[in-house]
């Protein structure tokens, strides 16, 4: 077991300024926090943000990073609390709502790791969930960070040694790591790893949970982290991205790529399929035909007649050229044109894409049997 050692005076310090704090809502808890105690507070976080500056500006070599396996572990509110049926996600602190799915602002975070750098998702989550009331989770929280009680974990069936290089993205609380993650960190060998924190919060900031994050993981290397508050959450596909360069995981050569085949009529076309569970799981079916059908222009799609496991990811946009399965209309689809528009009304999750000239769609009769198949 690995020793956890908690910034004991940051601790103590957001506990005193949360516990202070009687107001009904996050928001007036955290304003109540600036003004009791901006001085201090601020002292607190430009510490941080020097540590961060000075010791942990870190960034990938190629080779580091070039041929790892990615882990993206994360925990979120949502996911670890007992929410009643109807709670409200437009306005609840820790749900975004994207078409028919929620998801924890981290939990959002994460995807769009993923999307831009491949890899597998890990949802951090304890055997009992946390009050939804945020005053009595403060508490709770306090109460853990006070007594070094590590939550224990839903057992998973990770294995952690196929991963080369681990995100551990969490909701900044009380200006620190959530002890739930400092559980996953106790948990897991991540002495061999590259370590790479990510985190939302509602304005303070990462805090002291970088420092945390390189303390507690043991980790052989920790990269740059990112801080992104919650309600920029939604919109952060491209800071993500920029964030991703900065630290030197190069988005181009992230993925392990399968190349196929896409036969339609006489002509073969090339493509890839990513390296994610889903397209995995398609891949079992290959060689794969489809009776597919042009729409609007811009796609072909088809209805496939299995029911994949692996659903995360999704997104209502297209680059062209994308192969993408469709859980709501259960069928496949590649997308050929209007890039420019790319709005769907429901989500499509990208498994991998065409690579040869796309102008071969726009002249096709509009009912067509493809068949995907692996390169030899
Ligand atoms: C117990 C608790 C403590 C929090 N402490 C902080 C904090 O110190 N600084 C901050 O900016 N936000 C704080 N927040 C807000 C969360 O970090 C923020 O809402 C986060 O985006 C939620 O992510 P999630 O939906 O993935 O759980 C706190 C929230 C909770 C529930």
């Amino acid at each position: 077991m690995k020793r956890h050692k908690k910034s004991v005076i940051a601790a103590a310090m957001a506990m005193l300024l949360l516990s202070a704090c009687g107001k009904e809502t996050l928001e007036d808890n955290f304003e109540t926090l600036s003004s009791i105690s901006a001085a201090s507070l601020g002292t607190h976080i430009e510490n941080a943000e020097r540590y961060s500056e000075n010791v942990s500006v870190k960034t990938a070599s190629a080779e580091q990073t070039k041929k790892g396996n990615i882990l993206i572990a994360y925990f979120s509110r949502w996911g670890n609390t007992e929410y009643p049926d109807d709670v409200d996600a437009t306005t609840s602190a820790s749900i975004v709502a994207d078409g028919s799915k929620r998801y924890g602002t981290t939990e959002y975070a994460a995807n769009f790791i993923k999307k831009t750098v491949g890899g597998d998702l890990h949802r951090i989550e304890t055997v009992t969930p946390y009050t939804a009331d945020f005053d009595e989770l403060r508490d709770v929280n306090h109460s853990e960070m006070q007594q070094g009680f590590l939550p224990e974990l839903k057992e998973s069936g990770l294995d952690i040694s196929a991963y080369d290089t681990v995100f551990i993205g969490y909701p900044v609380w009380a200006t620190s790591v959530p002890q739930a993650v400092v559980s996953f960190m106790n948990k897991y060998d991540l002495s061999d790893k590259t370590v790479i924190p990510f985190c939302t919060h509602d304005g303070y900031g990462a805090g002291n949970s970088y420092r945390e994050v390189a303390e507690a993981s043991g980790a052989a290397i920790t990269l740059d982290g990112i801080a992104i508050e919650a309600k920029d959450v939604p919109n952060a596909q491209e800071e993500i991205a920029d964030w991703l360069k900065k630290i030197g995981i190069p988005v181009a050569a992230r993925q392990t790529e399968t190349d196929i085949h896409i036969t339609i009529g006489d002509t073969v076309l090339d493509g890839v399929l990513y390296d994610t569970a889903l397209a995995d799981e398609i891949k079992a079916y290959f060689p794969l035909t489809i009776s597919m059908v042009g729409y609007g222009g811009r796609e072909y799609y088809g209805g496939v007649d299995f029911y994949p496991q692996n659903l995360e990811g999704g997104q209502k946009n297209f680059e062209n050229g994308d192969i993408t399965y469709c859980e709501a209309h259960h069928n496949m689809a590649i997308f050929y044109a209007q890039t420019d528009n790319p709005n769907l009304s429901v989500d499509v999750i990208p498994i991998g894409r065409v690579t040869s000239d796309l102008s071969f769609f726009e002249n096709l009769s509009g009912s067509e049997k493809v068949t995907f198949s692996l390169a030899e």
